[in-house]
């Protein structure tokens, strides 16, 4: 009551800015006018067939920026939620999985997953270097040694790297990571954080045996923030098939089913799809 008697608080004017915004940050970077104009259209009907005829493009053209002849799913989503897709569909709580402290987004990734109970084995870092494959080895080859109880591949279920700290600039290689985890012949899948550097680094899903790729539309794709990406492979396909945990919006199963007649489960995020 006596609140809406005082008088409102007055805010100072902002002031009107010149030029152009300009973005100076890791990202989101600055969205081309290209882009913007593409968007610059009213919504459609997400269960038209003319919004099929959209998706149909974008499901056959997408898999060119991971390097996937493979499934990549579209959320409408932060690259979090498709941080958060990717465990959700492949893991339980209580798996084993092998992280590194390569920088902030790492240790981001890793409070996630500890959240939804995953037991992280989490190799200490400084923040300046990469993954090391050398480690990679020894810790998965000590895994089959010391789990016989378990499968012959071990008790750690999951590799996950992000391949490039956005706020540093350091970048893991994927594919000497993927030759550790074969040579010390264990079956974990392979999950990178492909955020920063898709469409921004050289980039290769399957040749480089990577099983999810997490990304999202605001980084080297140029886009607005608003798409969670994750590109997969048929053994995380598999695991998702047989385990993961219980999920809804991040089905995978649930948005393959839907994607293969051009919908979406829900409201997808239209007009970044233009
Ligand atoms: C490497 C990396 N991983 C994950 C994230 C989290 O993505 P988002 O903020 O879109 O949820 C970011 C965001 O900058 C990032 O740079």
């Amino acid at each position: 009551m006596l609140r809406a008697m005082q008088p409102a608080v007055k805010t100072p004017p902002v002031a009107p800015r010149s030029g152009r915004h300009f973005l100076q940050i890791p990202g989101p970077t600055n969205v081309p006018d290209r882009i913007l104009r593409a968007m610059d259209r009213p919504t459609i009907d997400h269960r038209g067939p003319e919004f099929a005829r959209l998706t149909a493009e974008i499901f056959a053209g997408i898999g060119q920026v991971f390097g996937t002849p493979g499934p990549v799913i579209i959320f409408p989503s932060s690259g979090t939620g498709a941080w958060e897709a990717a465990i959700v569909n492949t893991l339980k709580p209580g798996d084993r999985v092998l992280m590194f402290e390569t920088g902030h987004f790492a240790m981001l990734w890793k409070k996630l997953a500890e959240r939804f109970g995953l037991a992280v084995d989490f190799v200490a870092g400084d923040w300046r270097h990469g993954v090391d494959p050398e480690v990679v080895e020894s810790r998965l080859a000590e895994d089959r040694r010391s789990s016989p109880g378990a499968s012959a591949d071990g008790a750690i279920k999951a590799v996950m790297v992000v391949h490039n700290e956005t706020s540093t600039g350091v970048t893991s290689r994927i594919p000497l990571i993927r030759r550790a985890i074969d040579r010390a012949q264990h079956g974990a899948l392979l999950m990178v954080d492909v955020i920063s550097s898709l469409a921004s680094i050289d980039y290769r899903h399957a040749e480089w045996g990577v099983d999810v790729s997490v990304g999202c539309s605001q980084k080297g794709l140029m886009l607005p923030p608003g798409l969670g990406l994750n590109a997969i492979s048929d053994k995380a396909l598999a695991a998702a098939k047989q385990g993961g945990m219980p999920r809804s919006y991040w089905d995978w199963e649930d948005m393959r089913r839907n994607n293969a007649s051009g919908f979406f489960p829900y409201t997808p995020a239209t007009n970044l799809l233009y």
